[in-house]
């Protein structure tokens, strides 16, 4: 890796519809540990995934502007839904390097799976827009896809969160067994035993919310299927795009992690993502975007 005096110390922008994304940012942080952050959290409009492709969009334009303005060296956009609806327009429309989080997910399914049948679970918006098996068969044209659209893991993930203490994947696969595990276990099987029964061996979790999830997710489809997420993935190809253009950070630079939401809430946003991201969020700060003309 090159990494030299000369690097770029502006931080990553990185953003989704709220708590999700911090998946993502965790293993940016791990991969990269340099590297200075400013998260976007666009709780104040979250969930993302009922919502028309076209007004999903028009957020990512607003927030990737907002991260341009504030100096960001590339994008991040770690929101399947807001990737499936923006990523190309946004890539189209802004200079620094932008990416998502579907063609990483895409990508590292294709290298999982053994028996070619590969099962999707993400967002009304992001399976409608086909973006994952596009690029699953973009990829390799001899794969089928089953696809299903599993919202309400979204309010599951979020409702963990908000009871949990400690981090939330404890909570989800332990201590949730008396609260929220009977209920989900009753969505996750109408959810999933259809697509258990098209002999899927790999399934993306296709929402960034998903992985607070995993072990539960896991425990319903049953150990023989592989569970991918994009943020690693997604990681990676942060530290090669960095690499590529010499701005990665050295390891011992000293990074800035800056967190807004949209919410009104900043002590929530700062109590909840600190779960999620494993670490104190010490900036957090409220941001009103401006509307869209
Ligand atoms: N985290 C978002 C995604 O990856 C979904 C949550 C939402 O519906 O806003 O698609």
């Amino acid at each position: 890796m090159r990494t030299n005096g000369s690097y770029n110390p502006a931080p990553i922008g990185v953003f989704d519809s709220g708590f999700g994304g911090l998946t993502v940012a965790r293993e940016i942080v791990k991969a990269l540990p340099g590297e200075s952050l400013t998260y976007v959290g666009d709780s104040a409009r979250c969930p993302y995934g009922p919502r028309d492709l076209s007004e999903v969009d028009g957020f990512v334009q607003q927030i990737c502007s907002w991260l341009v303005a504030q100096g960001v060296k590339m994008i991040v956009i770690a929101c399947n839904t807001a990737t499936a609806a923006g990523l190309a327009h946004a890539q189209k429309e802004f200079s620094v390097p932008i990416i998502g989080v579907v063609e990483p997910g895409a990508r590292a399914a294709v290298h999982a799976t053994r028996n070619g049948r590969v099962g999707v679970i993400a967002t009304k918006a992001t399976i409608e827009s086909g973006a994952y098996a596009n690029a699953i068969r973009h990829i390799d044209a001899g794969i089928t896809v089953f696809s299903t659209a599993t919202p309400r893991f979204v309010e599951i993930a979020e409702r963990g969160i908000r009871m949990a203490e400690g981090p939330v994947e404890d909570y989800t696969s332990l201590a949730s067994k008396v609260y929220i595990r009977p209920a989900f276990q009753e969505i996750a099987q109408d959810y999933l035993d259809p697509l258990r029964r098209c002999g899927i061996d790999t399934l993306v979790l296709g929402c960034t919310h998903y992985p607070l999830l995993k072990a539960l997710i896991g425990a319903v489809i049953g150990r023989e299927v592989t569970l991918i997420s994009s943020a690693k993935e997604a990681a990676r190809d942060v530290a090669a795009i960095l690499d590529r253009k010499g701005a990665m950070a050295p390891s011992d630079a000293q990074p800035v992690l800056r967190f807004y939401t949209t919410g009104e809430d900043v002590d929530e946003f700062r109590s909840f993502g600190g779960r999620v991201l494993r670490r104190p969020l010490e900036h957090v700060e409220h941001v009103t975007l401006p509307e869209i003309s």
